[in-house]
């Protein structure tokens, strides 16, 4: 297993080349765009990883499925679903097109930017930092990683230069949809700032994979959360890309334009990939193409 994933990252490390780093949050463009690494940890005990795997990272886009997972717990699906649809789209995650024209004030899914913004605002807590600190304390627990924290520098960059977000979110308060704007942002830029490693994320994929248990046997997300929230993954976790990406790889997944990749292969194992490269609609270039592989040769496809 060890040496194959090694022979992975070898054959997909040129396609870094055809990728491109994401530079509209200016602390992402200065990524390796070369970097990739894959970590995998099974549910039989099994820990393999490949390539530049020590290397940190921030959630980004990936944080949507962890504070899907808080606010459900806070909030139960009901009121969580009378924010933010169920249905997949075809457009770019940042896209405000269908929140003006389809679907107004009512993101389609709370994996693109608009949805997640809504998810953020219904995070319990009297502060943001409280907000906050119930994200990390989540992360950590499914990373069974007490000391994953905040990459302030990637914080700022977005926070100054996050102009489309703090559009939507403005839209979203004209229609009552999210309430105090700054707070929300505040808390949105900073839940995609947090800094794991790919061993991070398989340890997330894999507490997915065990519906919500960690390695200790503890239940750290809700059963009936874990399974919605892998469900969210297969539809819409890389964007217009998710069709194709169900087709070709068939494992939960969910995307960030940091490079990183969360995947999760029901009761098989977890899946924790890196490279900064990313394809044009904002998922790791190299990353799917090994997952793919990764995939075929492990029979992962859940359908
Ligand atoms: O809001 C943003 O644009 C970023 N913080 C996250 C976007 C993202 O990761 C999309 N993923 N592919």
């Amino acid at each position: 297993m060890q040496s194959f994933l090694k022979e992975l990252v070898e054959k997909h490390r040129p396609f870094t080349r055809e990728g491109k780093l994401a530079d509209y949050i200016p602390q992402l463009a200065k990524q390796n765009p070369s970097a990739l690494g894959v970590s995998v940890r099974t549910c039989e005990g099994g820990v393999y990883s490949a390539g530049d795997c020590p290397i940190e990272f921030t959630l980004q886009s990936i944080s949507k499925v962890i504070t899907l997972i808080l606010a459900l717990m806070d909030r139960g699906e009901e009121e969580v679903f009378d924010h933010v649809g169920m249905e997949p789209t075809g457009n770019p995650f940042n896209s405000i097109y269908d929140l003006e024209v389809n679907s107004p004030g009512k993101p389609l899914n709370p994996m693109i930017n608009a949805g997640a913004l809504v998810v953020s605002s219904l995070i319990e807590g009297s502060t943001v930092e409280e907000r906050l600190e119930r994200i990390l304390t989540l992360v950590r627990d499914m990373a069974e990683n007490p000391d994953i924290g905040v990459d302030e520098a990637v914080y700022h960059s977005e926070r100054v230069t996050g102009y489309r977000n703090r559009s939507m979110a403005y839209f979203l308060k004209e229609f009552g949809i999210v309430d105090d704007v700054e707070s929300t942002l505040e808390l949105y830029f900073k839940h995609c700032s947090i800094s794991v490693t790919c061993d991070d994320l398989a340890r997330m994929g894999l507490c997915l994979a065990r519906y919500g248990e960690d390695e200790k046997g503890r239940q750290v997300v809700p059963r009936p959360i874990a399974r919605l929230v892998k469900t969210f993954m297969v539809t819409c976790g890389m964007y217009n890309a998710s069709g194709e990406f169900a087709i070709k790889v068939g494992i939960p997944a969910k995307s960030g334009v940091s490079g990183g990749i969360l995947a999760s292969v029901p009761e098989r194992m977890g899946i924790g990939v890196f490279g900064p490269a990313l394809d044009e609609k904002g998922n790791s270039h190299a990353g799917v193409r090994l997952l793919k592989d990764l995939s075929r040769e492990w029979n992962l496809s859940i359908f």
